[in-house]
């Protein structure tokens, strides 16, 4: 198939930039591992747990006395680690003092869509924003990001992103590691490229958007964590805007990978390595033993046989993310389980839509995204099928807002056990068709409108978004908000 590139956005303006992957290589480790603080939570007279988050400018020294312009919640970069229970009701106040609007988005959770702080729930600068709530999905890593319209790359990029913990009795009563910054650890990748004053460079840009040459872990560069336990649970979380990972470790370790973007899998699953692309979560437990020294590496991620030559080829490089230093003397802690979850696999038969998303220059199903059109119209409640083609010879990725889906299909086999449970985002392997099944939730509106969209910012931002509105039994899709409503 033929491909076109160019629509929309400011060509690659490096041919090494065509690929994930470049310059980042062996680092020497000289800085503890940042671990996002807390939120603290209020509970207000409604019995609610309250949070507030203000988006805001600021300064990071990222490399010691340089300071780079960025933006972050409630702080200079990033932002606090929101942490709810299953049966929850939550708000959160949003505050923005930018010069420009913003928006919040929950990623993984299933809302209201009015809540869901989609392109529409503009906050203006000076103005407040406050959804609620209630959490009712499994015990897991989800994060929050600002997603205005087109402007969703930059605000990522210059720092405003957050953890949103999910916890529930299930995962409660394993024995798993869940102390969180001890043994129980945030891990939220993204590439930067800064330039001679230390400032972030996005104009150096593959296909995929821009591809930085440092990589930051929780904001910080060439980080160790200082690992007290013999069991260490890792949160990765893709959190860049472009770049694609393929994890593992410097001796080739393996690992238990235990759950992914929705929750915990059904059973533990033993790996070696695994590939997160933006907007991706794993959760993994790595085995330490006594005074030993490991690094977190990306290798260059295998686009598959129908990648363009310059996207296959690009990267020859292992990048370090972080070293993970084991005291002399461990805690122990005990055996970690094999069955975690229990996940009703989702029923074809059950399905009462099938829906075909083709991805292509940058849009889906030859649209470019229409903040005035509603894309899809679905009953609420409805287990519907749908199928995603990545007709291009690169990577895309796609993720659906309000549910957490199964996969049913990677081309003709079953999903690896690393798509085995509930994902809200998916990689799209170029020339490969995915289908997905998933039950939409029974919050209706037949006006407020959600996205499903590829999580390549640099895409969503070019267009690569559509929208669904979920209504009731009969009900036909309205029109979306034309004023950018805040609540
Ligand atoms: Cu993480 Cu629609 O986004
Ligand atoms: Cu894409």
């Amino acid at each position: 198939a033929a491909v076109t590139l160019a629509v929309g956005l400011t060509a690659c303006t490096s041919d090494t930039g065509a690929g994930v992957i470049d310059t980042v290589g062996t680092i020497d480790f000289v800085n503890p591992l940042a671990i996002p603080p807390l939120a603290e939570a209020t509970v207000n007279a409604a019995g609610e747990r309250v949070f507030d988050l203000t988006a805001e400018e600021g300064t990071t020294e990222f490399t010691p006395g340089v300071a780079t312009d960025t933006w972050g919640y409630n702080g200079s970069y990033l932002g606090p680690t929101l942490v709810a229970k299953r049966g929850d009701d939550v708000r959160i106040n949003v505050g923005n003092d930018l010069d420009e609007a913003t928006t919040v988005h929950w990623h993984g959770m299933n809302l209201p869509a009015e809540m869901d702080g989609g392109p529409h729930q503009t906050v203006e600068p000076g103005a407040s924003w406050s959804p609620n709530f209630t959490i009712d999905q499994p015990a897991a890593t989800l994060w929050y990001h600002p997603h205005p319209t087109e402007k969703t790359e930059h605000q990522v990029e210059m720092g405003l992103a957050g953890l949103f913990l999910l916890q529930d009795d299930e995962e409660s009563a394993l024995n798993l590691p869940r102390s969180y910054g001890v043994d129980d650890i945030p891990v939220v990748v993204q590439d930067r490229r800064f330039d001679d004053n230390g400032q972030f460079v996005t104009d150096v840009r593959g296909y995929i958007g821009p591809i930085g040459d440092q990589l930051l872990v929780n904001g910080t560069l060439a980080p160790y964590l200082d690992v007290t336990s013999d069991v260490v649970r890792l949160r990765l979380v893709n959190g860049s805007t472009a770049r694609l990972y393929d994890f593992g470790f410097s001796d080739g370790r393996s690992f238990d990978l235990i759950a992914t973007d929705g929750g915990l899998l059904r059973e533990a699953a033993p790996m070696d390595g695994i590939r997160l692309s933006p907007g991706e979560r794993a959760e993994i437990l790595v085995k330490m033993t006594p005074g030993e020294t490991v690094k977190l590496q990306s290798t260059p991620p295998d686009l598959g046989t129908s990648a363009s030559a310059a996207t296959r080829n690009a990267g020859d490089d292992t990048l370090d993310v972080m070293e993970l230093r084991a005291a002399d003397a461990l805690s122990s802690i005990g055996a970690t389980p094999t069955t975690l979850a229990n996940i009703v696999p989702l029923d074809k038969a059950d399905a009462t839509t099938d829906r075909s998303f083709t991805l292509n220059g940058y849009t889906i199903n030859n649209r470019l995204m229409d903040m005035t059109r509603i894309d899809e119209t679905v009953e609420a409640g409805a287990t519907e099928v749908w199928t995603v083609d990545n007709a291009m010879p690169l990577p895309h990725n796609f993720h659906v807002h309000a549910v957490q889906f199964q996969v049913l299909r990677v081309g003709t086999e079953s999903p690896p056990a690393e798509l085995s449970g509930w994902k809200d985002t998916i990689y799209l392997e170029p020339g490969v068709r995915y289908e997905l099944i998933m039950q939409f939730a029974e919050y209706t509106d037949p006006n407020f409108p959600y996205m499903f969209h590829c999580h390549m910012l640099a895409h969503e931002d070019a267009g690569m978004m559509g929208q669904f509105v979920v209504v009731g039994p009969g009900e036909q899709a309205g029109t979306p908000p034309t004023a950018h409503d805040a609540i």
